[in-house]
């Protein structure tokens, strides 16, 4: 049996039930592929909890359950202002999983987590999009300058391994990409028409029910979208930033817009649009008609049509959701062990 040692920063939705899914699924890797997942540190704002030889399925379950930023009191491995070279230090990482929240100014602290982690000949495995969306090129550079291996399937169509495809057509042209890439507001367009109700009314029904944060505005203003058109952008090699993606922002659309379009025979989506040959991208509150494939893509659900120089095809899986973008960052975790830390 082999030992990963894995530090996990961010202890919020994702990182929580990544911990959780680790503790319930732990034992049937090390049954399949003779590995064991050792978590060894986890950071939320407020502290760190570390445990050299790995935290067990009981201690992960229970860490899992704790109020929030208070793992610096999960007795006796909790501590308070802990530093991530401390961290290292004491547990000697293989994986760092990066799970804090995206900041698209700074790229901070996940920026900085990154490099660090690679520097310390740790691989990397990020559902936090912006370090990548602000500093793609030097990271993977680091990284491929060590060896080591970056992966981020979460962070576009998080719970589906949407990324994995469209990075192993490697023989592609990829013209255009095109979809509804965030939960948020497609639940609130859909809400929009189903129950004929204003944005206001759908974003705090989204809200109440946890598919939308207190502040939705990197949601709502096509920030996410955006983010997500910059990484997908990067996989397929014609590369562009966040600040030439147009955005319009979702919070323009009213019932009015909503009950004209069905009257029409038409459905209003948030689309986010990559189209490498005329070097446009945005994301943008378009009318499609009802039986358009994207149209009937509703609720949490993302989509996808890439269109290359050979083919066409079309994605749907979930966007987001706790225990989905945990296993997609679990499933990169895993790819990471088998192919490079035991070379299987
Ligand atoms: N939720 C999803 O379905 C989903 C899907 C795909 C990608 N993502 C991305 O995954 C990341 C995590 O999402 P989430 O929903 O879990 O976010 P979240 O609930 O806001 O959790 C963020 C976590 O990061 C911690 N944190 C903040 N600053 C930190 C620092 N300096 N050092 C260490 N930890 C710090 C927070 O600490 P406290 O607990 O102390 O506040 C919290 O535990 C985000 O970048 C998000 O965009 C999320």
């Amino acid at each position: 049996m082999r030992n990963v040692n894995v530090v996990v920063m961010g202890f919020g939705n994702v990182g929580r039930a990544f911990v959780k899914v680790v503790s319930l699924k732990r034992k049937m890797i090390a049954e399949k592929y003779g590995i064991n997942i050792n978590i060894v540190a986890v950071g939320d704002s407020k502290g760190v909890a570390i445990k050299k030889e790995g935290f067990d399925e009981y201690e992960l379950l229970k860490m899992s359950e704790l109020p929030r930023s208070s793992l610096h009191m999960f007795a006796p491995y909790g501590r308070q202002e802990v530093d991530i070279k401390e961290v290292y230090r004491e547990t000697e990482p293989h994986i760092h999983v990066e799970l804090t929240p995206a900041n698209y100014l700074t790229g901070e602290p996940g920026y900085s987590n990154i490099l660090f982690a690679l520097r310390n000949n740790a691989h990397v495995v990020t559902a936090n999009k912006a370090p990548l969306v602000l500093h793609y090129s030097e990271i993977m550079n680091e990284a491929r300058s060590r060896g080591l291996s970056v992966r981020f399937r979460a962070t576009v169509m998080g719970g589906t391994p949407f990324l994995e495809m469209l990075s192993s057509m490697k023989s592609h042209d990829i013209e255009r990409v095109e979809g509804i890439l965030n939960a948020t507001t497609n639940y609130i367009l859909t809400e929009m028409h189903e129950n004929l109700v204003d944005f206001e009314q759908a974003l705090k029904k989204a809200q109440a029910i946890g598919v939308a944060e207190a502040d939705p505005t990197l949601d709502i203003e096509g920030f996410d979208a955006a983010a997500k058109l910059c990484i997908i952008s990067h996989v397929i090699g014609k590369p562009i930033n966040m600040n030439s993606v147009y955005r319009e922002s979702l919070s323009k659309v009213t019932l009015k817009d909503v009950l004209d379009a069905v009257r029409q025979g038409q459905v209003i989506k948030y689309v986010a649009l990559l189209d490498t040959q005329n070097k446009v991208a945005s994301v943008k509150i378009v009318r499609l008609p009802k039986d358009n494939i994207l149209a009937q893509v509703g609720g949490v659900l993302n989509a996808v049509r890439v269109k290359t120089d050979a083919t066409e095809l079309f994605f749907v899986g979930k966007g987001g959701g706790r225990i989905e973008t945990a296993h997609s960052v679990f499933d990169d975790v895993l790819s990471i062990v088998l192919e490079k830390v035991i070379g299987k």
